[in-house]
C-alpha cells in the first residue's frame, strides 16, 4: 500500500490473500502476548468505538495491517462476550474517501436501540501547495458519522463537521470525537484540539439527532498545559465529572510527566447557571506511570461498569519495540474497571480476567519469597508493613520501594537492560500496601495500592523468576495465567461477509436512522 493513497476493502482483501506467510511469521514470534489484544500483523494504536451492543463487546482499534510502523490507519475490530474469548473480524472502516483518505482516525461509538453510531476523524493531508506545515495549514480533520446494525457492516460515511465548522482560532488539529448521551437526553461530543497559539483544549458540541452538531464551548486550563490534547473522554464517575485526555508538550515536573506525551485525568466543575465546565488545574493527575500507556477510552457496559482500555504504546517515544523485526508492534491494555474515590481515579483489572488464573501458589511470608514463575503470571502482594522492598519481576526487571521520603516513599520501576531503551519510572506513594502484577510475555501492568496508581509498560527478555526482599512483611499469591482464546466469527458475521462478497457494501443507506 502506498502512504498517501486510499485503501479500499478490496485492496485489503487482495493483500490479505497474498500475505499468509507474513501472518505466519508474526504468529511465530515468542513475544506475542498471551492475554492482550494485538494486531494480527503490522501496527495497532488507539482503542476506538468501545461499546457493548446487544450483549456483545466491540473493540475497534487504529490498525495498519500492512507494516509495523503505522502509516495508513484503518479501524480493526475484535468482539467478545466475556473478555476471555475473542473474535478477530476483518477491518470495518477503510480510508477510501476524499474526506478520510489519509487515515480513518480515532473515534467512539454510541449504541442507541438497534443502531450503533460511530464517529471518527477523517484525516486529510493536502498536497496542492509546497508550504504547508500540516499543523496550522494543509490538514483536514473531518468528523464523520457511520452506523451499523451488527457492529460489522457499516453505512455510507457522512461528514458532520469539517474544519470550517470548528472555531476560527483552531489549528488544523481537531480530532478524536467522543460522543455520549447526557442526562438531559441531548447528545454531546468532545473533540481534542490545538488552537492557533498552540494550546491544547477540548471542544464541546451538542446535537438532538446525531447529525447536526452545534458548538457549545470549550475547555482548557488558564495556564497552557501542552500544545495539543488528544483523545478526550468526559464522563461522570461516582459523582465526579472527569475529563481524561492526552496532552502533548507538557514538560517533566518532579516525578510527574516523564513520558514524551501524557495521559491525564482532570476533575471538572460545571457552572450551575451556564453549564460551562472548568478544570481543577492544581490537580491534574497522571492516569498511568509506565512507559507505554496512551489514548485510553472508556465506556459504560450493560452492567453499568465504566470500563477503560488503553493503547499499550505511545507515539514519538525515544524507545521502541523490537517486535518490529518480526513484523508487528503494540497491543491494547487489559480492560480495567474504573471508580473514583477520595479524589483519585481507581483502576482495577476487570474481574472476568480472574478466569485466566490456573495454578496458584500462596506465600505466607513475603520477605525472602523466591518463586519459580515463568514470565506469564499474576502476582498479588499484600503488605502488612513495608519500609523498603525490592521485587524482581523477571530477570533484570525490578520494582523498588524506598520509604522515608516524608510520610511515604517512592516506588520505582526499573527495566534495566530489558526495556529496549526504557529505564526507570517512579511514583510517590503514601505507603506501599498492595501490588497486583500482570506479567505477559512482553508486557507488565502493575496496579499499586488497589489501583490508585498503575504502571503499564512493554518489557523484553524471556527469563522469569520472581523474588521479594527487604524490610517488609505480608503475603503473596502467585497465579499462572492462561491465554485468551480466539473463536471464528459467528453465523451472523459470516452472513455479513457473504453479503460483501456478493457485491453489496453492507450499506444501510435506506434505513431511516442513518
Ligand atoms: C492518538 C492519535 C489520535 C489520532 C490517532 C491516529 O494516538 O494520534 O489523536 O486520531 O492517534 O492514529
Amino acid at each position: 500500500m502506498k502512504k498517501y493513497e486510499k485503501v479500499f476493502r478490496e485492496d485489503y482483501e487482495r493483500w490479505h490473500r497474498e500475505n499468509e506467510a507474513y501472518r505466519e511469521r508474526v504468529a511465530a514470534d515468542p513475544r506475542r502476548l498471551a492475554f492482550h489484544l494485538m494486531p494480527e500483523t503490522g501496527w495497532l494504536n488507539d482503542p476506538n468505538g468501545l461499546c457493548q451492543f446487544h450483549g456483545e463487546y466491540h473493540i475497534y482499534y487504529q490498525y495498519t495491517p500492512f507494516e509495523p510502523t503505522g502509516e495508513l490507519k484503518l479501524w480493526g475490530h475484535y468482539s467478545t462476550r466475556d473478555f476471555l474469548t475473542y473474535v478477530r473480524h476483518e477491518p470495518v472502516l477503510f480510508p477510501d474517501q476524499d474526506f478520510d483518505a489519509h487515515g480513518v482516525y480515532s473515534g467512539s461509538a454510541l449504541a442507541e436501540g438497534d443502531v450503533l453510531h460511530c464517529f471518527y476523524t477523517g484525516n486529510v493531508k493536502y498536497f496542492d501547495r509546497p508550504d504547508y506545515d500540516y499543523i496550522m495549514t494543509g490538514r483536514g480533520s473531518n468528523t464523520v458519522h457511520v452506523t451499523s446494525r451488527d457492529g460489522e457492516n457499516f453505512s455510507e460515511k457522512k461528514v458532520v463537521l469539517t474544519n470550517a465548522d470548528y472555531p476560527e482560532d483552531m489549528s488544523g488539529h481537531v480530532r478524536d470525537p467522543k460522543v455520549f448521551k447526557g442526562s438531559d437526553g441531548a447528545y454531546h461530543m468532545v473533540l481534542g484540539a490545538r488552537d492557533k497559539e498552540s494550546r491544547g483544549l477540548v471542544l464541546f458540541y451538542e446535537s438532538a439527532d446525531l447529525e447536526h452538531w452545534v458548538y457549545r464551548g470549550r475547555l482548557s486550563t488558564k495556564n497552557p498545559f501542552g500544545y495539543m490534547w488528544e483523545c478526550p473522554d468526559v464522563f461522570c464517575l461516582d459523582g465526579q465529572l472527569l475529563l481524561v485526555c492526552c496532552p502533548q508538550g507538557v514538560p517533566r515536573r518532579g516525578l510527574d510527566f516523564w513520558n514524551v506525551h501524557q495521559c491525564t485525568y482532570m476533575k471538572l466543575t460545571a457552572d450551575r447557571q451556564t453549564g460551562a465546565c472548568s478544570v481543577d488545574e492544581a490537580d491534574i493527575r497522571m492516569l498511568d506511570r509506565g512507559f507505554d500507556f496512551y489514548a485510553p477510552q472508556t465506556f459504560l457496559d450493560e452492567q453499568g461498569r465504566r470500563i477503560l482500555i488503553g493503547w499499550m504504546g505511545i507515539p514519538d517515544a525515544d524507545y521502541g519495540n523490537p517486535t518490529v523485526d518480526a513484523g508487528w508492534q503494540h497491543a491494547l491494555t487489559i480492560p480495567r474497571e474504573l471508580s473514583f474515590s477520595k479524589g483519585r481515579l481507581i483502576q482495577k483489572p476487570l474481574r472476568e480476567l480472574g478466569a485466566l488464573r490456573s495454578g496458584c501458589r500462596i506465600y505466607e511470608d513475603l520477605a525472602g519469597l523466591c518463586a519459580e514463575s515463568g514470565i506469564v503470571y499474576e502476582a498479588e502482594l499484600t503488605f502488612t508493613e513495608c519500609l523498603r522492598m525490592e521485587m524482581k519481576l523477571r530477570e533484570g526487571v525490578s520494582l523498588r520501594y524506598e520509604g522515608g521520603h516524608g510520610e511515604g516513599g517512592i516506588l520505582t520501576l526499573d527495566l534495566g537492560e530489558k526495556g529496549a531503551g526504557r529505564k526507570e519510572r517512579p511514583v510517590r506513594l503514601d505507603g506501599l500496601r498492595g501490588l497486583q502484577v500482570f506479567s505477559d510475555t512482553s508486557s507488565l501492568e502493575i496496579f499499586v495500592n488497589g489501583g490508585e496508581e498503575v504502571f503499564t509498560t512493554r518489557v523484553y527478555g524471556q527469563k522469569g523468576g520472581m523474588e521479594v526482599a527487604g524490610a517488609c512483611a505480608g503475603r503473596a499469591v502467585v497465579y499462572d495465567l492462561k491465554s485468551f482464546s480466539y473463536a471464528e466469527p459467528d453465523e451472523k458475521t459470516g452472513l455479513g461477509d457473504a453479503c460483501r462478497r456478493n457485491g453489496s457494501d453492507g450499506s444501510e443507506k435506506n434505513q431511516k436512522n442513518t
